[in-house]
């Protein structure tokens, strides 16, 4: 949720590499982006606009020094005026997060007769710390005072007339310095990094850095005190970040899983045992997540009802604060985020952590805020995903939990054969010509309102990703439900021509779709065999207990040409962003 990025480092060409850095993290926003550069004579200049930034083409002025800024609007409407840098006095100032008491502050500004231009709570930053600079701070001291006041998550990146190099400070929301060797770059996110640098420096909560050139100095933002930061070596590599010869990141995504469900699993049976024993070692656990990941999780919910009969209550990050009394020191939260950033789930984590509970995290990127607070952090190996619609990390993430469910049960081998001819099928499944089923239904329905979608047993939270999917890439109105509830009230919703997919082909299942067809629904079936109930039929592969797993995978193809028929863009749909970092 908002992308930041900063570079310090001899030559001129700070602003370019600042613009190609922030086109990099445009999934994490894309309403406005700004860059500000400082120029030999000093000055700080800006150039900022509305809309996305991945077409904006322009030169820099030659600069050594830059930060800038995509956004996803949260205090104030997406305008000129409200797009980042912010610029009060000596101060130019880009933030992730949001300052939660800052109309206090702002009003406190006012009252002294300061004037704001926009209406964001980033300006009022700016205008703290410049505040304090003319008091006389230095700028790590003003940014320090400044933070002190303000109450929320934020990431910061200050550049400040008069004193060289770029300041960074964060608390809860992602910073990440990347050591080139002649100069230093500064990431909300590791792929932007990855064509000048894999080693980096991970900046932890209350801390800060100044950057110059190749020098980075850590310091502690709450008593100015220097750290020593260790260098980390990043895994993933530039081409896994970019599209390749694939005209959009979600297809990308999509294909990707003929690998990364092998890479899922491919974790030391020790990790796996640990996990597992968290969970054993608990009295009561819970899955704590947010949209796709909160159903994978739901999945997972059956997986270990069925496979090691452990009840796991599952819960969205967003409405755990109802249930958080049941969390003590004999509970387990388990975790589930590609970002590993997700706010509300960090927030229900760092709670659980100070009532004694202890963490499972299961992430995509490696080294989250997440698996940096867990007590067992399993890497989902799905490589990066820069698609705001999640794919090929949701099957890794299911896989995972699979796997987990049949630790649990003490047959972790029987689980991995599973999953091994889940991930064969799987990669038997994406090609040209399954592709070309996929977009003769999408053809079909590609111009209808509203879609429903059912299913049963780990087949039913598939039905509400498969509306997630739906929704946000093809802005269609998809639903899904129990396959047995649809005649409790919803049933009512069906007329002629409506269209529903049917995921699975049990006896019940086939029941309920005869009860809407029999409406006027037009029921396309998701699922191993084909039934007479079906108009079409997307055929997937008989996958057993991991039947959700291979289930999704021809919805995710669906809601990618839905999209891309409707001539919108899959990877950047309107109102979202890919890493929610604000509640
Ligand atoms: O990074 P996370 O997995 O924690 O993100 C959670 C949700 O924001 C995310 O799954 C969202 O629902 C996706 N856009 C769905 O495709």
């Amino acid at each position: 949720m908002c992308g930041i990025f900063a570079v310090s480092l001899p030559g001129n060409e700070a602003g370019n590499l600042v613009l190609e850095g922030l086109k990099k993290l445009e999934y994490r926003g894309y309403d406005s982006w700004g860059v500000a550069i400082r120029q030999d004579s000093g000055e700080i200049i800006l150039r900022k606009d509305v809309g996305k930034i991945k077409d904006v083409q322009i030169q820099f002025e030659m600069s050594g020094e830059a930060i800038g800024h995509t956004r996803w609007a949260t205090h104030g409407g997406v305008t000129m005026a409200n797009a980042h840098p912010h610029q009060v006095g000596k101060v130019t100032l880009v933030h992730n997060g949001i300052f939660e008491n800052y109309l206090d502050v702002k009003s406190k500004y006012q009252d002294e007769g300061m004037g704001f231009r926009s209406d964001t709570d980033t300006e009022v930053i700016a205008c703290m710390v410049n505040d304090f600079l003319e008091k006389g701070m230095s700028v790590a001291g003003a940014i320090r005072h400044s933070a002190e006041v303000i109450q929320g998550r934020f990431s910061l990146l200050v550049i400040a007339e008069g004193f060289p190099g770029i300041y960074a400070a964060r608390r809860g929301s992602p910073l990440i310095i990347g050591r080139g060797e002649t100069g230093t770059f500064i990431a909300s996110d590791i792929p932007a990094l990855l064509e000048h640098t894999n080693v980096v420096n991970y900046l932890d909560d209350d801390e800060m850095v100044h950057i110059e050139g190749n020098k980075a100095e850590f310091s502690s933002l709450i008593s100015g005190d220097v750290i020593e930061k260790r260098e980390v070596a990043v895994s993933w590599k530039a081409e896994q970040a970019s599209k390749g010869d694939y005209q959009h990141f979600m297809i990308k995504e999509i294909f990707d899983q003929k690998k990364t469900l092998r890479d899922a699993i491919d974790h030391d049976d020790e990790k796996l045992h640990e996990a597992v024993e968290l969970l054993q070692k608990s009295n009561g656990a819970y899955f704590v997540a947010c949209g796709t990941a909160h159903k994978a999780a739901m999945c997972a919910e059956y997986y270990f009802a069925e496979i090691s009969g452990r009840k796991i209550n599952v819960v969205p990050a967003s409405e755990m604060p109802s249930f958080e009394r049941f969390i003590n020191d004999k509970t387990a939260i388990i975790a589930v985020s590609q970002s590993g950033e997700t706010a509300d789930v960090l927030e229900i984590l760092e709670r659980g952590k100070k009532a004694g509970a202890k963490i499972l995290a299961l992430t995509n990127v490696e080294s989250s805020s997440m698996a940096r607070l867990a007590d067992v952090h399993i890497p989902i190996n799905a490589g990066p995903e820069k698609a705001v619609a999640s794919t090929k990390a949701t099957t890794a993430q299911m896989a995972i939990l699979f796997l987990l469910a049949y630790a649990d049960a003490g047959k972790l081998n029987l689980g991995r054969e599973i999953l091994s001819g889940t991930a064969s099928a799987i990669n038997d499944l994406i090609n040209p010509r399954y592709e070309n089923y996929v977009k003769d239904v999408a053809g079909k329905i590609l111009n209808q309102k509203s879609l429903f979608i059912i299913g049963r047993g780990s087949l039913f939270p598939m039905a509400l990703e498969s509306a997630i999917k739906i929704q946000e890439v093809s802005y269609i109105h998809a639903q899904g439900f129990p396959a047995g509830e649809l005649k409790h009230g919803p049933i009512a919703l069906i007329e002629e021509g409506v269209p529903c997919l049917v995921l699975g082909d049990d006896q019940d299942t086939l029941s309920n779709a005869m009860e809407i067809k029999s409406r006027g629904a037009h029921i396309i079936g998701i699922a191993p065999k084909r039934a007479e109930v079906f108009d079409d039929w997307l055929k997937v592969p008989d996958c057993g207990q991991a039947q959700s797993i291979a289930t999704i995978v021809p919805v995710q193809l669906l809601a990618y040409y839905l999209a891309t028929f409707k001539g919108l863009d899959p990877d950047m749909p309107r109102n979202l962003a890919k890493s929610v970092t604000v509640k």
